[in-house]
């Protein structure tokens, strides 16, 4: 393997003098500890590296040994369930304090899996083919195959039974008449998307829980979306809330440059927390890439790619995957300040001019797809972006957001307002919505477009009648406005309002958000009539019914069906009632 020499060391980035060739991105050991690192630029008597451990006692002199790989991960069925580095490194505990890993360590923590053959002995194989699966102990089936790439006839199989996951399961035998050995783990470059065979469009909504994304802002599975928010507007607990409750087969979790007591938090609440889909814990179906405050800065940037990387590795096995990032803004700061200390020209807020095209390069892996084994998988991209001073024209905001398709920006007015999730109906956008809304005809909420048009719409001139009632009061405007800011009320409270640590609440079934919507749907077309028969709206809105409305979410819990048929028979008593009275008033 080749060789350098350091020359300089500036932080995270190291230059050396090459003795041998060394190509990009191939991936570097430094010093005695072997330091991981990656060669960032080549240049005839100098090659540049980044480092992702921590270089302090780094000096000139000290010997940088190439690899002549790419920087790579070992995927295995040993991933779901753990916590690891930026590297994917098993990190045994993270609620003690760091370092979590052994500066330079990359062995292989080999375990055991019972393997049950699904080929025999003769079979043609495709790469990404299945050979069979693994039932680990804790966590889902997970389906062991030929690494893209790889193909052959398969030979010496073994039997079911119970192997390490670094030995061969098989040998494929090619058309060169070479054997390749496939074991139950494989090694990818975490740079280089995994091969599908094809992308698909996607026609299904990710399901989150959350009324306001999955009614009005919704996400597709294979889609992409930016949560930016200025500080302590609930970009966290957001992402924590979707990693609990949305309906993905696994969730990949990178904790990138945020503060390491609250992914020890989210850990052990999913060591808790039960999966309702399948009454599993959720720590099962979730494989945490911690990357925090305290961890080396460069590492952040491989940290994203890794979990990407791993979210397509379960992809390939025919999983729908969610993976949550927080934040990109810290991936940004570290591809900053590496690109300040080589002294590249810097661009905007002094990021590298390559920073659009790297996150377009980490949201172009977002898709739903034929795997090449033929099975339908898909990764889910939702990204926290922590613009400073909560200013959306900043870099990282205004890029993600020509590459992402759902828009979910945090209000710092809202979360001040302690109105959670703090997603600001105007500011916050969804392409995927026009094409998500057969999937909810075909699941019986047959009005779900029309009421999501009619509830922005609400939202919209709420707005603008809020900022007309600032001017000449509320009392002084017309019954017909007055009409439509009580119904904005009801709709923010009584809908969009959802408290992430409410038992009943913090998640509803598409079918309970169904049933909300058109429960408020009603009540709007009903007020609208009476209000427009003269009835005022401070009248509706003191009836009993309107209060149980603006507490239904937080009062009727999932399943509780004939309670909602309830509130909606009350609804229309009450509002014939108000009529009567209304023209018994009139006459008298
Ligand atoms: N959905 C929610 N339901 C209830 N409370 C919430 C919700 N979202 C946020 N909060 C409250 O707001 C606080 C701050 O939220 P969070 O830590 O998620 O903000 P953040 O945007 O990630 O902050 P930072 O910019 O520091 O990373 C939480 O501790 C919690 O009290
Ligand atoms: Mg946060």
């Amino acid at each position: 393997m080749s060789q350098a020499i350091i020359e300089w060391v500036s932080g995270p980035v190291v230059r050396a003098r090459p003795e041998g060739a060394f190509v990009m991105r191939e991936a570097v050991r430094v010093g005695e500890q072997g330091l991981l690192g990656e060669v960032i630029r080549i240049k005839e008597s100098e090659i540049v590296i980044q480092v992702y451990e921590d270089t302090t006692g780094l000096r000139p002199g000290i010997q940088i040994e190439g690899s002549g790989q790419p920087l790579s991960v070992r995927l295995g069925p040993g991933i779901l369930g753990g916590t690891f580095d930026g590297l994917l490194r098993p990190i045994a505990d993270i609620s003690v304090d760091g370092p979590w890993v052994k500066p330079g360590a990359i062995e292989h923590v080999a375990a055991d899996f019972y393997f049950m053959p699904q080929v025999a002995e003769g079979d043609a194989l495709t790469p990404g083919a299945i050979i069979g699966r693994v039932k680990p102990a804790r966590g889902r089936e997970q389906r062991i195959l030929v690494p893209p790439g790889t193909s052959g006839v398969v030979e010496e199989l073994v039997a079911e039974g119970e192997y390490r996951d670094d030995v061969p399961l098989c040998q494929l035998r090619n058309e060169d008449d070479k054997r390749h050995p496939v074991t139950m783990s494989h090694q990818w470059p975490v740079r280089r998307p995994r091969p599908v065979s094809a992308r698909l469009p996607s026609d299904e909504p990710m399901l989150t829980g959350q009324r306001v994304i999955d009614c009005l802002f919704p996400v597709a599975r294979g889609g992409k979306a930016a949560i930016p928010g200025g500080f302590g507007t609930g970009k966290t607990v957001l992402l924590e809330t979707l990693a609990k409750w949305c309906n993905a087969d696994v969730i990949v979790y990178v904790g990138c440059g945020e503060r390491g007591n609250e992914l020890a938090g989210l850990l052990e609440e999913f060591a808790e927390l039960e999966d309702p889909r399948t009454g599993r814990l959720l720590l099962e179906r979730t494989v945490l890439i911690a990357n925090t405050s305290n961890m080396p800065v460069a590492a952040r940037e491989a940290s994203i790619y890794t979990g990407v990387t791993v979210a397509e590795y379960f992809r390939d096995q025919g999983y729908d995957v969610a993976l949550m990032a927080d934040s990109t803004s810290r991936w940004a700061e570290a591809l900053r300040e590496v690109s300040g200390r080589l002294g590249e020209l810097p661009g905007e807020g002094g990021y590298p001019a390559y920073l659009s095209s790297r996150l377009a390069d980490f949201y172009e892996r977002a898709a739903k797809v034929r795997t090449l084994a033929g099975e339908t998988g898909s990764v889910t991209l939702m990204g926290a972006v922590s613009p400073p001073s909560g200013d959306f024209s900043e870099p990282v905001t205004s890029h993600t957001r020509r590459y992402i398709r759902s828009f979910w920006a945090l209000d710092t007015h809202r979360a001040h307002a302690r109105f959670y999730p703090a997603i600001h109906p105007l500011h916050s956008y969804s392409t995927d919505a026009g094409r998500l809304a057969r999937w909810w005809h075909a699941e019986g909420c047959t009005h779900w477009e029309e009421l999501r048009t009619r509830f922005l719409t609400l939202l919209d001139e709420q707005a603008r009648l809020e900022r007309m009632a600032r001017i000449i009061g509320k009392d002084a405007m017309p019954p017909r406005q007055r009409f439509i800011l009580m119904c904005a009320e009801l709709l923010n409270e009584g809908f969009l309002r959802q408290s992430a640590f409410s038992e009943i609440d913090r998640s509803a079934s598409p079918a309970r958000q169904a049933v909300m919507m058109r429960i408020i749907g009603e009540f709007i077309e009903q007020a609208e009539r009476v209000v427009a028969d003269g009835v005022l709206p401070e009248a509706i809105a003191q009836l009993p019914v309107f209060r149980r409305l603006m507490r239904m979410s937080e009062e009727i819990p999932e399943g509780q069906w004939e309670e909602f048929s309830e509130l909606s028979d009350e609804l229309d008593k009450s509002m014939v009632g108000l009529v009567t009275s209304n023209q018994q008033t009139g006459e008298a």
